[in-house]
């Protein structure tokens, strides 16, 4: 009987959980089909698999790995737009990856990614080819699943950040504004708020006004709290960016930046209380994955191993209500998902006093 053929490729930003969920689904895979099956590691993400990068993968290549941060098949950003189109470099992406998944004589695709990804997986999935998703990202947007993987581990990371910041902003009665990543989404920046005690947080879904930050900043000092931390999402903007497109607001704030700088420049000129700036970045997709995130990507990685003992493609494995299962590739790919201006941890900030200024 000839093996069954399984590709797996890691897109998009890296995060924790990616290489324990390869190391979930190849474990499982191995324990239902032993050695029925063959798994290939597609290097660097869809670039692998339009340029044909790819080798053999055996048991040994997933030991060792549950622990460990980034993934040990690389990745790369492959926007959708650009896999779509023949660019000027002539090359027609999706014929590429179609022909090496000939080549390759694969049974089934394994895609681990995030917004982009899964557009990409449901297009392949439409070009014939049998396609499972398994939703990655420290943003947490992704539609159709509450939790991705190495969401968790970055809000720990956040919020391990946020409680440092409060040392040193208590000692120099300082402001700290620290901007958390997310994308276009406020979960990590939500959650790490909370987590660390932020004093004001700023979400993309709650847009919000300058002089509300500097009143909350200022509310605190009546109260002789000497020091404030704000925690930024990447993607926040003031209620006047809201209405704005994208370009407007590049002009508008003086360049390709984030409002982080521009929350610490008012507050420090409007309220007179020294502030700083803080940005962990991409630390927040460092490192070993958390528990949470081992269980959960450990969890992803097995369902999918079922789902290619059954056959059953087109799909990307997700969370919901607590239980493991699977939503087609059409019905999520390329959505998002953010946080509800009356989510219940909105809600229940609000009722502690935390401000989101909007
Ligand atoms: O999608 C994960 C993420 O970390 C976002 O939070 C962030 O905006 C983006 O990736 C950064 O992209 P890059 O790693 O390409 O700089």
């Amino acid at each position: 009987m000839a093996k069954r053929r399984i590709g797996i490729l890691t897109s998009g930003g890296d995060c924790p959980g990616l290489n324990a969920a390869i190391r979930g689904v190849a474990k499982a895979l191995y324990e239902r089909m032993g050695d029925d099956v063959e798994i290939l590691g597609i290097a660097d993400g869809y670039t692998g698999l339009i340029e044909g990068e790819y080798r053999k993968m055996d048991r040994s290549d997933f030991s060792g790995i549950l622990t460990r941060g980034g993934t040990i098949l690389g990745t790369s950003r492959q926007p959708y737009k650009q896999i779509q189109v023949v660019g000027d470099d002539n090359v027609d992406k999706i014929a590429n990856m179609k022909e090496n998944y000939k080549k390759m004589k694969l049974d089934c695709l394994l895609t681990l990614g995030g917004n982009g990804t899964h557009k990409t997986a449901a297009l392949l999935s439409d070009n014939g080819l049998n396609v499972i998703g398994l939703p990655k990202t420290i943003d947490n947007d992704l539609y159709g699943t509450d939790v991705t993987f190495g969401f968790h581990t970055a809000v720990d990371i956040g919020t391990e950040v946020i409680d440092r910041l409060h040392t040193t902003a208590a000692s120099h009665s300082r402001a700290m504004v620290v901007e958390i990543m997310g994308n276009k989404a406020g979960w990590l920046t939500l959650y790490a708020g909370v987590a660390g005690g932020a004093d004001v947080i700023l979400l993309p879904e709650l847009p919000f006004t300058y002089e509300k930050v500097a009143q909350a900043v200022m509310r605190r000092v009546q109260r002789g709290h000497v020091f404030s931390i704000i925690a930024v999402a990447e993607g926040a903007m003031t209620k006047e960016e809201a209405k704005l497109k994208r370009k407007e607001r590049v002009a508008l704030r003086g360049g390709p930046i984030n409002v982080t700088p521009l929350v610490a420049k008012y507050i420090q000129e409007n309220t007179g209380v020294e502030t700083r700036t803080m940005v962990p970045g991409h630390y927040l997709r460092g490192g070993s994955p958390s528990a949470y995130d081992r269980v959960l990507s450990t969890q992803f990685g097995a369902y999918a191993a079922k789902l290619i003992d059954k056959e059953t493609y087109g799909v990307t494995v997700a969370s919901v209500n607590g239980g493991i299962c699977a939503n087609k590739l059409q019905d999520v790919a390329g959505k998002s998902r953010y946080v509800p201006t009356n989510h219940q941890l909105v809600d229940v900030a609000r009722s502690l006093g935390i401000a989101f200024c909007d």
